[in-house]
C-alpha cells in the first residue's frame, strides 16, 4: 500500500475530526484487497453487528434538506431532476469548482426554487456535511470521494446517498457499513438500475414466482467510453474517470449490473454471495489510444505507457443457495450498450439485452402481446404511481427520477430504504475483489458477509408504496 493510502485510511478509522487532513491520493492498483485487508474483512465478519440497518426506519422528516457534492455531468442532472420534488429543498451545492455551484444555481432559479448556500474549493464538502442546514448528502463526485464523503456526512449526523460505486475497498466497505450501524444514518448508494422499467418488471415476477425458483442471473456494463468519453479534455473532471481504468484492475463498475439481479436473487435478504472468481483480458484499445492522441496532443502525454486495466473482465459468483451470477465490464471496446440483465430459473427466462428485452417459459420467447399482458399485470405499484412522471422527467428513460422520488418518499415518510447500506457494500465489492481474483490468475477469493449473518432473516425488498407514495411532484 502506498503511503498517502495507508495515511488516509489510517486517517478515516481514526474519525470525522481526522478526515479534515486531506484528499485522499487515489487509490493504487493492487491495494484495494490486499492480504491485510482481506484478513481484517474476515476478522470484522466475526464481531457482531453494533445494528441491523436492514429494515430500519429514520425517524420521518416532512420537508428533506439536502446538499448536492459534485457537480459534474452527473450531479447537474441531480439538481435538475431533484428540483422537480415537492417536500425536498436544496439546501446547499458544492462542487471544487466554483462556476460549477453557479450553473447549479441557475437550475434552481430557473426551477422558481429558493438560492442554496454555496461551498467550492477541495475540502468545500466537509464543511458542507458539518452544516445543519442538510438532512441528506447527495454525491455524484468522482468515485474516490463517494466512501470519505458518506462516512463525513453520516458522522455529522447527516443521511448519505452516494453515486456507483460506494466503496474502492474492502476498507472503505466496512467503514460505511460500521459507521451507517453506529450512527444510524441511511447509506443508500444511488445504483440507479434498480429502477428501470424492465429490471422493475422482472424483479416482481420473479416475487411472484413466475420464472420459479431463480438459479441464474447475468449482469453487465458494456459501454464503449473510450473516445468520447474517457479521452475526452472536457469530460469527466480532470480526467478522473480514464485515470481509474490504470489504477484498478478487474471490473470497475460493478453495481449497474449486478443490482438488479442481486435484488431479484435477494441477495443479503435470504441469500447471500459467498465466493467468486474473476478473468481479464489484456488491453487492447487504450494504450493505443492514448499514443494516438498524445501525437496529436500533448496534453494526452501523461497517458502514454499507462498499465490499463484489461478490455474485458468476467466475474463468476456462486451464492450461499448454490445459484450462480456472471458479471462482466468493459467500456473501451466497441459495442453496442448492454447491461445484460438475465435471470433465469425452474420456469422461466427474462433477457434485457441486446434489445427488445423478452421473456420465455419455454424453447421460443414469448410474443408482443404476451409480455404487453405481463407489463399490464406485473408492474409494480411504484411505475404505475410514477412511471409516466419519471419518463418525463427524465434521466437515463425515468429510471433516475423514480430512484430519486423513491428515496425522498421513504425519507419523509419514516420508511425503510430499498438499498441499505449491506447492499452498497456487497455490490461494491465486486470492485477489489475482482482486482484481486485477477491480479492472482483468477483465484477464487470469499465475498465478505457485511450482514454478519442477518441475510438468513433480513426481508426482501419492499415492493408496495404502503405507509408512503404521498410525495409530489411539481409540474
Ligand atoms: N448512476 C449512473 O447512471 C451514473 C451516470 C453517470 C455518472 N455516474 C457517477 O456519478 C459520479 C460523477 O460522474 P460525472 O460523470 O458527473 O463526472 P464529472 O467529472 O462530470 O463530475 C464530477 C464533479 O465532481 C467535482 N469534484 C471533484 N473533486 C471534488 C471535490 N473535492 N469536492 C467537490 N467536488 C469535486 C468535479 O469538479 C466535477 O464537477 C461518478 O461516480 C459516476 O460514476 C453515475
Amino acid at each position: 500500500m502506498n503511503t498517502n493510502r495507508r495515511k488516509f485510511l489510517r486517517n478515516i478509522s481514526l474519525g470525522a475530526g481526522a478526515v479534515a487532513t486531506g484528499i485522499p491520493t487515489l487509490a493504487s492498483a493492487f491495494d484495494a484487497a490486499t492480504d491485510e485487508q482481506m484478513q481484517r474483512s474476515s476478522a470484522k465478519e466475526k464481531t457482531p453487528p453494533r445494528f441491523n440497518m436492514c429494515g430500519y426506519a429514520a425517524p420521518k422528516l416532512d420537508v428533506v434538506r439536502v446538499g448536492i457534492i459534485g457537480l459534474g455531468m452527473r450531479g447537474s442532472g441531480a439538481v435538475s431532476r431533484l428540483s422537480y420534488i415537492d417536500g425536498l429543498e436544496i439546501t446547499a451545492l458544492c462542487d471544487k469548482l466554483p462556476d460549477r455551484v453557479t450553473k447549479a444555481q441557475a437550475t434552481l432559479e430557473k426551477r422558481g426554487r429558493p438560492k442554496a448556500k454555496e461551498y467550492s474549493g477541495e475540502e468545500g464538502w466537509k464543511a458542507l456535511c458539518e452544516s445543519n442546514d442538510v438532512d441528506l448528502i447527495y454525491t455524484p463526485t468522482p468515485w474516490y470521494l463517494h466512501a470519505p464523503i458518506a462516512i463525513y456526512a453520516m458522522k455529522n449526523g447527516k443521511h448519505a446517498a452516494t453515486e456507483v460505486n460506494a466503496g474502492l475497498t474492502l476498507d472503505e466497505c466496512w467503514q460505511l457499513v460500521e459507521t451507517s450501524e453506529a450512527t444510524k444514518k441511511h447509506m443508500m448508494m444511488l445504483e440507479n438500475c434498480c429502477y428501470d422499467f424492465f429490471e422493475l418488471l422482472t424483479l416482481n415476477m420473479a416475487r411472484n414466482g413466475l420464472f420459479g425458483e431463480l438459479i441464474h442471473a447475468e449482469g453487465a456494463y458494456l459501454h464503449d467510453l473510450s473516445r468520447e468519453y474517457l479521452f475526452n479534455k472536457n469530460g469527466y473532471q480532470d480526467m478522473w474517470r480514464l485515470k481509474q481504468n490504470y489504477l484498478h484492475n478487474g471490473n470497475l463498475y460493478p453495481t449497474h449490473g449486478l443490482g438488479p439481479i442481486a435484488q431479484c436473487m435477494n441477495i443479503n435478504r435470504g441469500d447471500k454471495m459467498d465466493y467468486m472468481t474473476s478473468m481479464s483480458s489484456i488491453d487492447f484499445t487504450l494504450g493505443d489510444i492514448a499514443k494516438e492522441m498524445a501525437a496529436r496532443d500533448d496534453f494526452f502525454k501523461e497517458f502514454v505507457g499507462k498499465p490499463y486495466r484489461g478490455n474485458m473482465s468476467t466475474t463468476c459468483i456462486r451464492t450461499n443457495k448454490g445459484k450462480t451470477l456472471m458479471l462482466q465490464h468493459d467500456v473501451s471496446t466497441i459495442r453496442p450498450y448492454s447491461r445484460i440483465h438475465l435471470v433465469s430459473g425452474t420456469k422461466g427466462i427474462a433477457q434485457k439485452y441486446p434489445e427488445p428485452e423478452r421473456i420465455a417459459f419455454g424453447h421460443e420467447w414469448i410474443k408482443k402481446e404476451e409480455l404487453d399482458a405481463l407489463y399490464e399485470k406485473y408492474t409494480p405499484p411504484i411505475v404505475k404511481h410514477i412511471g409516466d412522471i419519471a419518463r418525463e422527467v427524465g434521466g437515463h428513460g425515468g429510471m433516475d427520477f423514480m430512484m430519486d422520488w423513491r428515496l425522498i418518499d421513504c425519507l419523509r415518510n419514516g420508511l425503510p430504504l430499498d438499498q441499505n447500506v449491506y447492499d452498497a457494500a456487497s455490490w461494491s465489492c465486486i470492485l477489489p475483489l475482482s482486482g484481486r481474483s485477477v491480479g492472482k490468475k483468477s483465484l477464487t477469493v470469499d465475498i465478505p458477509d457485511f450482514t454478519r449473518g442477518a441475510w438468513q432473516t433480513n426481508k426482501p425488498v419492499d415492493l408496495t408504496l404502503d405507509g408512503g407514495g404521498n410525495t409530489g411532484v411539481r409540474k
